[in-house]
C-alpha cells in the first residue's frame, strides 16, 4: 500500500514522501479529475429484527455520483435509510451489495484510505463531553495524524467564523448549547481535506436560530472550503436552500434527482401542481414529510 493520500496518476504528479504529501495536500487539491467524491452502484443494506427476524431493505439498490464541491442533499422521511446509506458510505457498517467509493477509493478494500477523507457528523456527535472544544479538535487531529500546531490554528479559525471565539474553547463542551456542539462537530471534521463531508440531520432538533447559525455556515463552506457535503435531511427549505443537487428517498430507494429548481419545474410541468418541494417530495414518494413522525404504517405482510 502505498499511502493514504494515493491518486490517480497524473504525468506530472512528483511522488512525495508522505509527511510532505500530507501537508501538500492540505494546501493545495489533490488531483481528482472526473473522479467523484462519491460513487456509490447499486448500494444494499438490509437489516434483520425484531423475534420473527423479518429483514428489512434499509437501502435498496442506490446508486449516486457526486462530483467534489457539491452539497449533495438526500432528502427523506424518518426511516427512509438515510442514516443507514451515510453510515455505509463511512465505513460504520458493511454492504450488503454493491460498491462505494470515495476520490476513488473503494471502501472496501482501501478502508484507512477512505477513512482520512471522510467525516461523518451524526445529530449525537461523538465528543468527550467533559473536554472543552479545543481538547477535543486537538484529539481528533492526533487521531488523524496532523500536526498538532497547525490543527490548532485551523481549529480556532474555522470555529471563529462559526462565531465561537477563542475564549470560549477552553471550557467543558456538556455547557454549551448543543447548537455550539453541533459548530465544533463540523470544525472537528474540516480539520483534514480534502475531505467528503457526511452531514446526518446536522440541524434536526437545534433551536431555530442555531439551525440558521449552522445552515449559514454549510453554505460558507460550499465558497471557501475544499469540501464535498453530503447531507441528509427531511427539512424541505433546509435542501432548498443549501444543496446544488437532491435526492429524494423512499424506503430505501432513490426516487427521484435533481436540482431543487428541477425538481420544482417537473412537478409543475408534468402534474399541474405547484412549483414546490414539497408538491415534488408528495409526488414521488406518495408521503408528506408533515405528518412523517406517526409511524407511516409499513405494509404488514407478516406471515
Ligand atoms: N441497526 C439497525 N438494526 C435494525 N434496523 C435498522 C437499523 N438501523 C436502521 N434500521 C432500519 O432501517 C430503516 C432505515 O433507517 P434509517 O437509515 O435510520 O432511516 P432514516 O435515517 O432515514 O430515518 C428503518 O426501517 C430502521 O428501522
Ligand atoms: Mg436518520
Amino acid at each position: 500500500m502505498t499511502g493514504l493520500l494515493e491518486q490517480p496518476k497524473t504525468d506530472s504528479a512528483p511522488q512525495l514522501s508522505l509527511p510532505m504529501a500530507q501537508r501538500q495536500a492540505r494546501l493545495r487539491p489533490i488531483e481528482t479529475d472526473g473522479v467523484p467524491a462519491l460513487l456509490a452502484e447499486r448500494v444494499t443494506k438490509r437489516f434483520v429484527v425484531g423475534r420473527k427476524r423479518k429483514p428489512v431493505v434499509a437501502v435498496n439498490d442506490v446508486s449516486l455520483r457526486i462530483p467534489r464541491g457539491e452539497i449533495y442533499g438526500i432528502l427523506g422521511a424518518n426511516g427512509s435509510g438515510k442514516s443507514t446509506l451515510i453510515r455505509l458510505v463511512s465505513t460504520l457498517l458493511t454492504l450488503d451489495a454493491g460498491r462505494v467509493e470515495v476520490f476513488g477509493h473503494d471502501i472496501e478494500r482501501e478502508e484507512m484510505a477512505v477513512k482520512r477523507v471522510i467525516n461523518r457528523v451524526s445529530v449525537d456527535a461523538a465528543f468527550f463531553k467533559k473536554l472543552s472544544p479545543h481538547e477535543n479538535l486537538t484529539y481528533a487531529a492526533r487521531l488523524y495524524g496532523m500536526d498538532a500546531g497547525q490543527a490548532k490554528r485551523d481549529a480556532i479559525e474555522i470555529l471563529a467564523r462559526l462565531g465561537i471565539g477563542e475564549k470560549r474553547l477552553s471550557r467543558p463542551l456538556e455547557q454549551m448549547s448543543r447548537g455550539m456542539q453541533q459548530k465544533v462537530a463540523i470544525a472537528r471534521a474540516l480539520l483534514t481535506s480534502p475531505t467528503l463531508l457526511l452531514l446526518d440531520e446536522p440541524t434536526t432538533g437545534l433551536d431555530p436560530r442555531s439551525k440558521l447559525d449552522v445552515q449559514a455556515f454549510i453554505e460558507e463552506l460550499r465558497d471557501t472550503h475544499d469540501a464535498t457535503i453530503v447531507l441528509t435531511t427531511h427539512d424541505l427549505d433546509e435542501a432548498e436552500r443549501l444543496c446544488d443537487r437532491i435526492a429524494v428517498i423512499n424506503d430505501g430507494r432513490v426516487v427521484v434527482e435533481d436540482t431543487p429548481d428541477a425538481l420544482k419545474a417537473k412537478v409543475a410541468a408534468e402534474r399541474g401542481l405547484a412549483p414546490t418541494l414539497e408538491s415534488a417530495f408528495m409526488t414521488y414518494t406518495g408521503k408528506s414529510l408533515d405528518d412523517d413522525l406517526g409511524d407511516d404504517d409499513k405494509d404488514d405482510d407478516d406471515e
